[in-house]
């Protein structure tokens, strides 16, 4: 076994060509996944919603962002503010699922809160001392808008700008106003969130993994760029500027898919002509398509255990054909998620193997995954080193008795 960092075996990154990947024990740690969720998640932008779920004032949506409940609501000043979900009386929630309110009420005890998080009313509390309800508010988190999606984050290590640089000349060229939301599904997945994020930065396992993709992209056009928070895999489609690629097996078999659907138009030649996959550290991947836009976030619920969302937005049908054709293309999206999740699911079996510790990336094929493993091992470095060092303190022991650990009492006199 390797050094050990924290709750895991150390990952020495000596670039592509050189280093093991994550070791096993990175996908499977109970402790990893709670300091994640103490420390990476609340450092994070992650996409939680769409901003047409927020468009008017009164409306919001609830969400879970690390351990914390979130709820995003639109002020009756039009303002967009993310705060917590967690009544101030005894946790109940503020506000449950999503909707259009004038006020929210806890279901508890009745207390409500306006929509930006000040309390309004807290009727029963008659006889309770030193209680200000007027000076009281839900803590609020830091909340910001991309194309047609909502932001959150709780203590941002970078402004929301800044973390969407990479991705956000992708978006430029798409007819914001003509796409729709045409609809989502939501997975859960046996294996860890990285795994499931390894997964997606590759294209390695494209012709083994997605018979029917694979017929849809060109390999010999398979790019890669790496920026400050996000990274990008550019495919191009087998004929670019001739009939078409040919979506297996859901019109036929034998319909060229681009002859019935031409790309969307204003998209720039590249866009036309292929799919960028972007990734926005950590959570989120974007891909730009000649179609659409099609989003994934992804959220973990347990080490093992990880939740994908899917949201495609599509110009508006205006036929039968086309409401057939964007069908296709959802459903095709499907099949290749769950070509996806079965594939994760075996090789998270494989991190608990005791034979198995870590392997090697592809250097011309992997360096996606390596820069994700860089971000992530550079920002969770000074939590396993702050975790090492709280455990490497010696607890007090009083002088020489030898009993050092006996609990005081905490049974009131
Ligand atoms: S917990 Fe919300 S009113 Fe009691
Ligand atoms: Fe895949």
């Amino acid at each position: 076994m390797g050094a050990m960092l924290g709750p895991v075996s150390a990952w020495e990154d000596r670039g592509v060509e050189r280093s093991g990947t994550l070791p096993s024990d990175w996908y499977t740690s109970q402790e990893l996944h709670d300091l994640e969720q103490r420390t990476l998640f609340r450092e994070v932008w992650q996409c939680v919603g769409r901003v047409e779920q927020v468009a008017e004032p009164g409306q919001f949506f609830t969400c879970e962002v690390a351990t914390e409940q979130v709820v995003v609501a639109r002020g009756r000043d039009g303002e967009l503010r993310a705060m917590s979900n967690v009544c101030l009386h005894r946790g109940g929630p503020v506000a449950m699922g999503c909707g259009t309110r004038k006020a929210f009420q806890c279901p508890y005890h009745g207390w409500m809160f306006e929509l930006d998080g000040r309390v309004r009313r807290t009727q029963g509390m008659e006889g309770t001392l030193d209680f200000d309800p007027a000076s009281m508010r839900l803590p609020q988190f830091h909340v910001g808008t991309w194309g047609p999606t909502v932001w959150v984050a709780l203590e941002p290590t970078a402004p929301l700008d800044e973390w969407l640089a990479g991705i956000t000349p992708r978006l430029a060229c798409y007819p914001l106003d003509e796409l729709r939301f045409v609809g989502g599904r939501r997975w859960e997945i046996d294996c860890n969130w990285k795994l499931y994020v390894d997964n997606y930065m590759e294209g390695y396992h494209i012709p083994f993994v997605h018979p029917g993709l694979n017929q849809s992209l060109s390999p010999s056009v398979y790019t890669y760029e790496l920026g400050r928070y996000s990274n990008e895999q550019y495919a191009a489609e087998p004929h670019p500027r001739g009939p078409g690629s040919r979506v297996a097996g859901i019109l036929g078999g034998t319909q060229e898919f681009r002859e019935l659907k031409p790309p969307l138009p204003g998209l720039d030649e590249a866009q036309q002509s292929g799919y960028y996959f972007t990734w926005v550290y950590p959570l989120t991947t974007v891909n730009f398509t000649p179609d659409g836009i099609l989003m994934f976030t992804v959220r973990p619920l347990a080490p093992e255990r990880t939740e994908s969302r899917f949201m495609w937005w599509l110009p508006e049908a205006t036929s039968f054909k086309d409401s057939l054709l964007q069908a296709a293309l959802v459903n095709f999206g499907h099949l290749v998620n769950t070509e996806d999740y079965e594939i994760c699911a075996h090789a998270q079996r494989g991190m608990r193997s005791q034979v198995y510790r870590q392997g090697r990336y592809a250097a011309k094929q992997e360096m996606c995954l390596h820069h994700f493993h860089q971000l992530l091992a550079a920002q969770m470095r000074p939590h396993l080193e702050a975790w090492d060092a709280e455990r490497a303190t010696p607890s007090p022991l009083p002088n020489g008795n030898g009993h050092g650990s006996h609990p005081r009492s905490v049974v009131p006199r």
